[in-house]
């Protein structure tokens, strides 16, 4: 399963590229006005730290709107994923940019036909959102098992993405359940590392160490 971190914090991004754990970035317009300075070139300094997908979203929402929009994005870099939300008009959106070869990320995807639909039109990913249905008192989770069984039946080329993930715990079951790829914030991924009986391990075996040395000395 890819990782993608769900952030356009450019020193954040630096900081776990430099692990090596990252295979991409996903941005969206809440994200992006965090950050200070011009979109753009904020997007291209990510494609020049991470040589993957890193998605830049559209903020048009007629057709025209969105492909216009959506060919300057993927103007900006080669890594550069053009994300359209999942409405009639950015499925329209995503046919025509994904027919002229760009790849698409239909996003806030919160049913199954919905990625079906994005499928049927040639998106590169999908993007369910498992916190917010969560949030609403459903389980987000179920609904990338149905994703990942539909997309298996047909062999649809289209990735899952697993996106608002929360925890680990979305982590772990996004990865049980064969999803392509699972974006996450930079606190969800710190998590992943953590575990305090390596910290605590890790502390003995160094007191241990160092007793010893005393000891021979
Ligand atoms: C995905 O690409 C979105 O940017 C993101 O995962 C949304 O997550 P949120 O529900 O935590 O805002």
């Amino acid at each position: 399963m890819k990782l993608f971190v769900d952030t356009g914090n450019v020193k954040e991004i630096e900081a776990l590229a430099s692990l090596g754990i990252l295979d991409g970035v996903t941005t969206n317009p809440s994200l992006m006005a965090r950050e200070s300075g011009d979109y753009r070139q904020i997007l291209k300094q990510i494609c020049q730290i991470v040589k993957g997908p890193v998605s830049g979203e559209v903020v048009a929402t007629d057709t025209a709107g969105m492909i216009r929009e959506g060919r300057e994005i993927a103007a900006i870099d080669e890594h550069m994923v053009v994300k359209v939300p999942f409405t009639k008009q950015g499925v329209e959106a995503c046919r025509t940019l994904a027919s002229e070869g760009t790849r698409v990320n239909v996003t806030l995807i919160f049913s199954a036909t919905q990625a079906w639909l994005a499928a049927k039109v040639g998106a590169s990913y999908v993007s369910p959102f498992v916190g917010r249905l969560d949030d609403i008192g459903t389980t987000g989770m179920t609904l990338i098992r149905e994703i990942v069984d539909i997309f298996d039946n047909f062999e649809y080329a289209t990735e899952v993405l697993v996106a608002s993930v929360r925890h680990p715990i979305h982590v772990v079951e996004a990865a049980r359940m064969g999803a392509d790829v699972v974006t996450c914030p930079p606190a969800v991924i710190e998590q992943c590392f953590k575990h305090p009986l390596t910290d605590i391990g890790l502390e003995k075996f160094l007191k241990d160490w160092e007793k010893a040395q005393g000891v021979k000395a």
